[in-house]
């Protein structure tokens, strides 16, 4: 039997990787943060020499992009020292560690997709947080992947296109960010992607490590993905409503954006032959799996 130590199990990403069909012969562990809070290094540290795991993929983060800017203590303790001790404790056991890092690592002013070797230089406390675990797991493990996503939705948690259906429902007019540029991911998608690496860099010590990116296909605006989502909802019947472009200076955060969070998937294709599809041909989809989980 081989097992797979999944942080972060009831999230967006971890939840998707739990309930994913995995090969004969795989388990996998995901205790709740009841069962071992991450933050806790020493219990973190006596789970996985207690455990013996044959890889780990760690999506558990700290999210709260926007209360990071005060909670900056919280958020690098789960985002960089978290990583730091999966890194030590993989790399002492030889297995491989698979972690999932964010765009918001980039500042966002360039105008292409971000290459997996372009400079690191986030705008606020979480992606400061999430560039240091980066750093602490390709460093603390060569035999390491960390995955770059952004713009996750699921049909759990909280995310843009939950947000949508909701808002769709109760507003008449509805203003969205017209001038950030990205690509949503679903986490099922990339929960298969995460098993391709792990699968692979656990059959093969010599499999490819370091950094890859994974977003679903075709760039758009958030604005533009609020209009794709309520023409799915207006096909199937909801209350839709009247969308509006506005500017992210109309819609003051306390963390700044990105306004190009366009991810290269060219390495994860090239050294995994991982293709993402198209984020349009799946989205009627996540909506009826949204729709069927309220209910
Ligand atoms: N969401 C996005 O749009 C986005 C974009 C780019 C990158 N990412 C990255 O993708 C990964 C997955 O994101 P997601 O959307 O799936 O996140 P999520 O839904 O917010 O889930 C985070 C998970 O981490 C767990 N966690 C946090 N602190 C913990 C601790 N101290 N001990 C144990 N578990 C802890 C949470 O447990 P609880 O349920 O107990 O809180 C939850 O299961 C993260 O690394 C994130 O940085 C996300």
């Amino acid at each position: 039997m081989t097992v797979i130590l999944v942080t972060g199990g009831s999230g967006q990403v971890g939840h998707e990787l739990v309930a994913r069909h995995w090969p004969a012969g795989v388990e996998i562990i995901a205790p709740s943060r009841a069962e071992l809070d991450l933050t806790d290094l020493s219990a973190t540290k006596a789970f996985l020499a207690d455990r013996k795991v044959d890889a780990v993929i760690n999506p558990a983060a700290y999210t709260a992009v926007d209360k990071a800017e005060t909670e900056v203590a919280a958020a690098f303790e789960t985002n960089a020292l978290v990583p730091a001790v999966l890194a030590e404790a993989t790399r002492d056991a030889g297995v491989p560690l698979i972690h999932v890092s964010t765009d918001y690592v980039f500042d966002g002013t360039g105008s292409e997709p971000y290459e997996v070797d372009a400079p690191v230089r986030p705008l606020g406390v979480y992606g400061a947080s999430k560039a240091a675990g980066e750093y602490a797991v390709t460093l603390g493990n060569p035999r390491s992947a960390v995955v770059r996503t952004a713009w996750v939705v699921s049909a759990r948690r909280s995310n843009f296109v939950k947000t949508m259906l909701r808002y769709g429902q109760e507003r008449d007019v509805m203003k969205v960010v017209a001038d950030q540029r990205g690509a949503p991911t679903f986490a099922a998608d990339l929960a298969d992607a995460l098993a391709t690496i792990t699968l692979r860099m656990m059959a093969d010590k010599g499999a490819p490590t370091g950094v890859f990116h994974f977003s679903n296909d075709g760039g758009t605006t958030w604005h533009d993905f609020a209009a794709a989502i309520f023409d799915v909802a207006k096909a199937k019947g909801l209350k839709t409503p009247r969308l509006e472009p506005i500017g992210t200076t109309d819609y003051p955060t306390p963390a700044r954006r990105p306004a190009n969070s366009l991810l290269s998937t060219a390495r994860i294709t090239r050294d995994y032959g991982v293709r993402p599809r198209p984020w349009r041909d799946g989205l009627p989809q996540l909506i009826d799996d949204i729709l069927r989980t309220a209910a």
